[in-house]
């Protein structure tokens, strides 16, 4: 049975389980969200399963995700999953939330969701975990995607998880961030660190960042991925004074060159 992955990832994360999950799985296509934001029309999976791998952002969907989820036509699929990989809790809102994009679309959505807790990457509010601490939850995570591998390799249909406490972060929160999400990247500036490498336009999801004389410039259609922030090699990137001391992550199972997501700047 071939299955087609469509991830969506700032630091990593994501595309670690999804490569997880395809590698048990076998035959199966990891495609990157951002690669098709910059088409048009329906997106027709060439697959009979479907996964959908995101993190949780404000107790809901990365607004990419849920633009991509609106376009996704699900006829010709026999089974869909998603993966919501968070750092903390409540993944459900975003897997209820995919469920409800998708069902108002064609009338069915997931055959079953998972949320997977991973390092936490919002750097505008905290560190991410580092030493023994990330290497617990690392370890942690790779227990949750191998739990969850065997019901997806048996196409497992699964009720959602729900959760009040979830469901009601979301109505509260989400809709803050969606109204913020894309001019948020007004608090980003680089300092006098920065070696104008282009690492940070080169990995942005959204294609938010250009290089002007050697700096790099926020456009205003961010996703607030922080993934600039966390993969600049010289950690030139802020977001307030706040953000200077606070460690940057990638997740180790993924490189630099694996975050360029878009066709431009695959190699
Ligand atoms: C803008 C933003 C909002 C986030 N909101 C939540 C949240 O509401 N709940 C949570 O548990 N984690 C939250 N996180 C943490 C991420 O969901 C988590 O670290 C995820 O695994 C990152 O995945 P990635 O490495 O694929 O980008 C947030 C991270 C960001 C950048």
């Amino acid at each position: 049975m071939k299955t087609i992955i469509y991830y969506f990832t700032g630091t990593g994360n994501s595309l670690a389980a999804a490569k997880k999950i395809a590698a048990v799985l076998g035959d199966c296509e990891l495609v990157p969200i951002a690669s098709l934001h910059k088409t048009s029309g329906d997106i027709v999976p060439p697959a009979e399963r479907v996964g959908i791998v995101y993190p949780l952002y404000f107790s809901g969907l990365p607004v990419m995700v849920a633009g991509f989820a609106r376009r996704l036509d699900l006829s010709h699929a026999d089974y869909t999953f998603s993966v919501v990989t968070l750092g903390g809790a409540g993944g459900s809102a975003g897997l209820q939330q995919l469920d409800s994009i998708l069902r108002k679309r064609q009338g069915h959505g997931l055959d079953a969701g998972f949320s997977v807790t991973m390092p936490g990457n919002y750097i505008l509010m905290y560190s991410s975990p580092t030493g023994k601490k990330q290497i617990e939850i690392l370890a942690w995570a790779d227990e949750q995607v191998a739990a969850l591998t065997g019901p997806v390799a048996r196409c497992e249909k699964r009720a959602l998880p729900s959760s009040l406490i979830s469901h009601v972060l979301h109505t509260l929160i989400y809709p803050w961030f969606t109204c913020h999400v894309h001019t948020d990247d007004r608090k980003f500036s680089v300092n006098d660190k920065c070696t104008s490498c282009g690492t940070c336009a080169a990995i942005c999801p959204a294609g938010n960042i250009e290089m002007v004389q050697g700096r790099p410039v926020w456009k205003h259609h961010c996703e607030l991925c922080c993934g600039c922030i966390h993969i600049c090699p010289v950690q030139a990137i802020q977001a307030g004074a706040k953000t200077e001391k606070r460690v940057r992550y990638r997740n180790p199972s993924v490189s630099i060159t694996d975050l360029k997501q878009r066709p431009e700047e695959k190699p």
